[in-house]
Protein backbone atom coordinates (compact mmCIF):
# COMPACT_ATOMS: atom_id res chain seq x y z
CA UNK A 1 0.00 0.00 0.00
CA UNK A 2 3.01 2.10 0.01
CA UNK A 3 4.04 1.25 -3.44
CA UNK A 4 3.04 4.58 -4.46
CA UNK A 5 5.79 6.38 -2.43
CA UNK A 6 8.12 3.87 -2.70
CA UNK A 7 7.69 4.35 -6.91
CA UNK A 8 8.69 8.01 -6.66
CA UNK A 9 7.64 10.95 -5.55
CA UNK A 10 8.32 12.93 -9.53
CA UNK A 11 4.21 12.04 -10.30
CA UNK A 12 2.81 13.67 -6.62
CA UNK A 13 1.62 16.76 -6.93
CA UNK A 14 4.40 18.31 -5.30
CA UNK A 15 3.73 22.16 -5.41
CA UNK A 16 5.45 22.49 -1.70
CA UNK A 17 8.75 20.75 -3.05
CA UNK A 18 8.19 22.74 -6.04
CA UNK A 19 8.15 26.18 -4.77
CA UNK A 20 11.18 24.85 -2.67
CA UNK A 21 13.04 23.79 -5.55
CA UNK A 22 12.41 26.70 -7.37
CA UNK A 23 13.24 29.20 -4.47
CA UNK A 24 16.65 27.52 -4.02
CA UNK A 25 17.93 27.30 -7.82
CA UNK A 26 16.08 29.70 -9.89
CA UNK A 27 14.57 32.76 -7.35
CA UNK A 28 17.51 34.19 -6.90
CA UNK A 29 17.15 35.56 -10.32
CA UNK A 30 13.79 35.13 -11.73
CA UNK A 31 9.93 35.81 -10.21
CA UNK A 32 6.91 34.20 -11.06
CA UNK A 33 4.71 37.66 -10.64
CA UNK A 34 3.54 38.87 -13.97
CA UNK A 35 6.25 41.95 -15.55
CA UNK A 36 8.41 41.31 -12.40
CA UNK A 37 11.74 41.32 -13.90
CA UNK A 38 14.80 41.06 -12.42
CA UNK A 39 18.05 39.92 -13.31
CA UNK A 40 16.36 37.29 -15.69
CA UNK A 41 12.55 37.98 -16.81
CA UNK A 42 9.31 36.96 -15.08
CA UNK A 43 8.52 33.40 -15.39
CA UNK A 44 4.83 34.00 -15.05
CA UNK A 45 3.16 32.21 -17.76
CA UNK A 46 6.22 31.12 -19.24
CA UNK A 47 4.81 27.23 -19.55
CA UNK A 48 3.33 27.46 -22.95
CA UNK A 49 5.23 30.87 -23.97
CA UNK A 50 7.45 32.04 -26.42
CA UNK A 51 11.39 32.76 -25.84
CA UNK A 52 12.17 36.07 -25.23
CA UNK A 53 8.55 37.11 -25.63
CA UNK A 54 7.65 38.72 -21.84
CA UNK A 55 8.87 42.45 -21.81
CA UNK A 56 12.05 41.93 -20.40
CA UNK A 57 14.51 43.98 -21.45
CA UNK A 58 17.40 42.29 -21.77
CA UNK A 59 17.56 39.24 -23.24
CA UNK A 60 20.23 37.80 -25.40
CA UNK A 61 20.44 38.15 -28.96
CA UNK A 62 20.39 33.99 -28.41
CA UNK A 63 17.54 34.38 -27.01
CA UNK A 64 15.31 36.84 -28.77
CA UNK A 65 16.19 35.03 -31.77
CA UNK A 66 14.91 31.90 -30.84
CA UNK A 67 12.13 29.67 -32.56
CA UNK A 68 11.48 27.96 -28.95
CA UNK A 69 8.48 27.37 -27.09
CA UNK A 70 8.82 27.20 -23.71
CA UNK A 71 6.69 23.27 -23.72
CA UNK A 72 7.91 21.27 -20.49
CA UNK A 73 10.32 18.83 -22.23
CA UNK A 74 11.97 22.10 -23.17
CA UNK A 75 11.71 23.79 -20.50
CA UNK A 76 13.22 20.58 -18.45
CA UNK A 77 16.09 20.50 -21.17
CA UNK A 78 16.85 24.07 -20.80
CA UNK A 79 17.14 23.93 -16.89
CA UNK A 80 19.29 20.71 -17.70
CA UNK A 81 21.60 22.78 -19.87
CA UNK A 82 20.33 25.88 -20.83
CA UNK A 83 23.12 26.39 -23.78
CA UNK A 84 21.78 23.10 -25.49
CA UNK A 85 18.45 24.33 -26.15
CA UNK A 86 19.46 28.41 -26.44
CA UNK A 87 22.74 28.77 -27.67
CA UNK A 88 24.88 32.27 -27.23
CA UNK A 89 21.86 32.72 -24.05
CA UNK A 90 23.21 34.24 -20.86
CA UNK A 91 21.77 32.75 -18.35
CA UNK A 92 24.94 32.78 -15.77
CA UNK A 93 26.26 31.62 -13.93
CA UNK A 94 23.75 29.27 -13.79
CA UNK A 95 25.09 26.19 -15.33
CA UNK A 96 22.45 23.15 -14.94
CA UNK A 97 19.95 20.88 -13.15
CA UNK A 98 21.76 17.35 -13.23
CA UNK A 99 19.15 16.48 -10.61
CA UNK A 100 15.94 14.81 -12.82
CA UNK A 101 13.66 14.65 -10.02
CA UNK A 102 14.47 18.34 -8.71
CA UNK A 103 13.99 19.42 -12.74
CA UNK A 104 10.31 17.99 -12.98
CA UNK A 105 9.40 19.81 -9.59
CA UNK A 106 10.36 22.89 -11.02
CA UNK A 107 8.81 22.67 -14.41
CA UNK A 108 5.51 21.44 -12.32
CA UNK A 109 5.40 24.66 -10.03
CA UNK A 110 5.84 26.99 -12.77
CA UNK A 111 3.01 25.13 -14.81
CA UNK A 112 0.58 25.32 -12.03
CA UNK A 113 1.85 28.52 -9.87
CA UNK A 114 2.94 30.52 -12.90
CA UNK A 115 -0.27 30.47 -14.84
CA UNK A 116 -1.74 33.42 -16.88
CA UNK A 117 -5.10 33.40 -15.81
C1 LIG B 1 22.07 33.62 -12.30
C2 LIG B 1 20.72 34.05 -12.57
C3 LIG B 1 19.72 33.01 -13.07
C4 LIG B 1 19.37 31.82 -12.48
C5 LIG B 1 19.90 31.21 -11.20
C6 LIG B 1 18.34 31.26 -13.33
N1 LIG B 1 18.09 32.07 -14.39
FE1 LIG B 1 16.75 31.76 -15.89
N2 LIG B 1 17.40 33.42 -16.84
C7 LIG B 1 18.35 34.31 -16.37
C8 LIG B 1 18.61 35.32 -17.37
C9 LIG B 1 19.61 36.49 -17.24
C10 LIG B 1 17.78 35.02 -18.48
C11 LIG B 1 17.75 35.72 -19.83
C12 LIG B 1 18.71 34.91 -20.72
C13 LIG B 1 18.93 35.43 -22.12
O1 LIG B 1 18.31 36.41 -22.53
O2 LIG B 1 19.72 34.79 -22.82
C14 LIG B 1 17.02 33.82 -18.10
C15 LIG B 1 16.07 33.21 -18.91
C16 LIG B 1 15.27 32.15 -18.52
C17 LIG B 1 14.19 31.61 -19.31
C18 LIG B 1 13.70 32.13 -20.66
C19 LIG B 1 12.60 33.12 -20.37
C20 LIG B 1 11.94 33.74 -21.57
O3 LIG B 1 11.32 34.80 -21.39
O4 LIG B 1 12.03 33.20 -22.68
C21 LIG B 1 13.65 30.58 -18.60
C22 LIG B 1 12.49 29.69 -19.00
C23 LIG B 1 14.40 30.47 -17.37
N3 LIG B 1 15.39 31.45 -17.36
C24 LIG B 1 14.15 29.55 -16.39
C25 LIG B 1 14.94 29.39 -15.25
C26 LIG B 1 14.71 28.38 -14.24
C27 LIG B 1 13.53 27.41 -14.25
C28 LIG B 1 15.70 28.49 -13.32
C29 LIG B 1 15.94 27.62 -12.11
C30 LIG B 1 16.12 26.20 -12.40
C31 LIG B 1 16.55 29.60 -13.74
N4 LIG B 1 16.06 30.13 -14.90
C32 LIG B 1 17.68 30.05 -13.05
C33 LIG B 1 18.98 34.24 -15.14
C34 LIG B 1 18.93 33.15 -14.28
Amino acid sequence: MVAAVAAGAADQPSAGKGELAFNNHCRTCHSIKPDDHRQGPSLHGIVGAEAGSTGYAAYSEGMKNSDVTWDEPTLDKFIENPDQVIPNNKMKPYTGLTDEGVRQQIVDFLESRGKSE
